[in-house]
C-alpha cells in the first residue's frame, strides 16, 4: 500500500512505478481525475490521471469503487496509451464507481467562484459534487451507463434539481438532457470491455498469491476525514480507504510505504505551518519544478513539517518511508525542519492538534540541520549521499520512528535510491 503522507504531489506515481514492475496487480481506490500522476520512464514524460501507473509496466490495473470517473477524461486517457504503444487490455474498472457528470464540473466551477476569497482551490474537476450526490443517493454509477432506460431516468432526475441550482444559483447555463443521455451511451460501448467486479478480482488475486499494490491518491493532510478540512479532498486519501474503496477486509494490506517529499508542497487553499516567507519559496518551487500535474498551478512551499509527517505515520500505519526529491535541497545552506508547533498559548507539542484553531494559528518550531551544497545527480547507491544528505535522513527517521527505505534524487525511475 502507497500513501501520500502530505498534501498530495509527494512523488508516489515514481514510487508506485518503480514497484509496481514486482507486482500482478496496480490498484487505485479513491479518487479521480484530480490525482495527477507525472512518471518520466526511458527519457517520456506520462502524466496519469485514472489510470494506475502499473499500466506502464503492462500489469493488471483497477480501479476500484471508491474512485468517482469522468468517462471522457477516461477513455481520452486510455487512447491515449493505446497511441503511446501501451496496451489498456488489462485495465479494469468498478461498476460501482461514480460517475462525474457534466453538472458536476459545472458546479464546482460555480460554487468555488461562489466562494470567492472563502475558495477552497479544487481542481475543478467535479470532484466534491460527485462524492456529495454519492452520499445522498443521486449518483450515477459506471454500470447505470449500460442501461439506457435507467441510465436516461437518471440524468432526468438530476437535471430536474441540478438545473435549478444551475441557473438560480450559480447563473450558469442548464444541461440539455437529450444531447447528454446520447452522449453517455455512446461512452457505454468503449467502458464495457473494462468492466469488472473488481473487489472480487483483487480477493482472487490475494488468495492466488499474488501482489497487490495499492497506489493512494492525494495526501494524507487531503483527508476527508483527518485532513485540514475544508481544505481537503473528498474521499479517504488514507491507507484505511484501500480496503474500503476496494471492497476487501483491512487484514489484507501488509505493508503501507508512505511517500514524504523532502520539503512540503500545497495547492489550493488552506492553513500550512511551514510555507516559506523568504526568497528560498520560489527557489524551491523554481528546482522542484513545483507546478501541479492536473491544473499547471504553483505549488505553495515550505521546509519539511515532521509534526504533520508524524500524524501521517499515525494516521496510515506506515511501516516505511519514501523520502523523495532531496536533490532540491542540494541548493541550500541550512536545512530548517519543523519538529514542533508553538501554540497560541506559547506551549509546544510536537502531535498534530486536533482542533483546526489550534492549527490555523499554530507557528512552526524549527531545528536547523546543515545543507550539503553539491548536486545529487551523480550519487548511485544511498551509501554514497554526502554525510550531511545522509544525516537529514536520519534525523527523519529519529523523529518518527520509521525507516526511511528509499531516498528520491531526481525524477527519472532509476533516480530513488534503496536503503
Ligand atoms: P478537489 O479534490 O478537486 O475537490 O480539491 C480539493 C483540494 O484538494 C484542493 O486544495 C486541491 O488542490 C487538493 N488536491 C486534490 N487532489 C490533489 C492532488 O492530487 N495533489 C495535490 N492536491 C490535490
Amino acid at each position: 500500500m502507497i500513501v501520500g503522507a502530505q498534501w498530495g504531489d509527494e512523488g508516489k506515481g515514481k514510487i508506485v512505478d518503480l514497484l509496481a514492475q514486482d507486482s500482478d496487480l496496480v490498484c487505485r481506490y479513491n479518487g479521480g481525475p484530480n490525482a495527477g500522476h507525472t512518471i518520466v520512464a526511458d527519457g517520456q514524460t506520462y502524466k496519469l490521471r485514472h489510470l494506475p501507473s502499473g499500466i506502464l509496466w503492462g500489469k493488471e490495473c483497477v480501479i476500484g469503487a471508491g474512485c468517482v470517473v469522468d468517462p471522457g477524461v477516461f477513455i481520452e486517457e486510455l487512447d491515449e496509451m493505446e497511441r503511446r504503444g501501451l496496451s489498456t487490455e488489462l485495465v479494469r474498472l468498478s461498476g460501482n464507481a461514480h460517475v462525474i457528470m457534466p453538472w458536476h464540473l459545472a458546479i464546482d466551477r460555480g460554487s468555488e467562484r461562489r466562494l470567492g476569497r472563502l475558495k477552497i482551490g479544487t481542481t475543478r474537476r467535479g470532484i466534491g459534487p460527485t462524492y456529495a450526490d454519492k452520499a445522498m443517493r443521486l449518483g450515477i454509477r459506471v454500470q447505470d451507463l449500460f442501461d439506457p432506460k435507467i441510465l436516461r431516468q437518471k440524468i432526468e432526475v438530476a437535471l430536474a434539481e441540478k438545473n435549478v441550482w444551475l441557473e438560480r444559483v450559480y447563473g450558469a447555463e442548464p444541461i440539455e438532457l437529450e444531447e447528454l443521455a446520447e452522449g453517455h451511451e455512446g461512452y457505454a460501448q468503449r467502458l464495457r470491455p473494462f468492466i469488472a467486479d473488481t473487489s472480487l478480482l483483487v480477493d482472487r488475486a490475494l488468495r492466488d498469491g499474488r501482489s497487490v499494490l495499492f497506489e493512494g491518491a492525494h495526501g494524507t493532510l487531503l483527508d476527508l476525514d483527518h485532513g485540514t478540512y475544508p481544505f481537503v479532498t473528498s474521499s479517504s486519501t488514507l491507507a484505511g480507504g484501500a480496503p474500503a474503496g476496494i471492497g476487501i477486509g483491512p487484514t489484507r494490506i501488509d505493508s503501507v510505504i508512505g511517500v514524504a517529499k523532502a520539503y512540503v508542497t500545497r495547492v489550493g487553499e488552506g492553513p500550512f505551518p511551514t510555507e516559506i516567507e523568504s526568497d528560498d519559496q520560489e527557489r524551491v518551487r523554481e528546482l522542484g519544478a513545483e507546478f501541479g500535474t492536473v491544473t499547471g498551478r504553483e505549488r505553495r512551499c515550505g521546509w519539511l513539517d515532521l509534526v504533520a509527517l508524524r500524524y501521517a505515520a499515525r494516521l496510515n500505519g506506515i511501516t516505511s518511508l519514501a523520502l523523495t526529491k532531496l536533490d532540491v535541497l542540494s541548493a541550500f545552506d541550512e536545512l530548517p525542519v519543523c519538529t514542533r508547533y508553538r501554540l497560541r498559548d506559547g506551549t509546544e507539542t510536537d502531535e498534530f492538534p486536533p482542533h483546526q484553531s489550534d492549527f490555523h494559528h499554530c507557528r512552526p518550531v524549527y531545528e536547523t540541520l546543515p545543507g550539503w551544497r553539491e548536486p545529487l545527480d551523480r550519487v548511485g547507491e544511498a551509501a554514497a549521499l554526502p554525510g550531511a544528505a545522509r544525516a537529514y535522513v536520519e534525523f527523519v527517521e529519529g523523529e518518527l520512528d520509521v525507516p526511511v527505505t528509499l531516498v528520491g534524487t531526481g525524477a527519472e525511475r532509476e533516480r530513488a535510491l534503496a536503503r
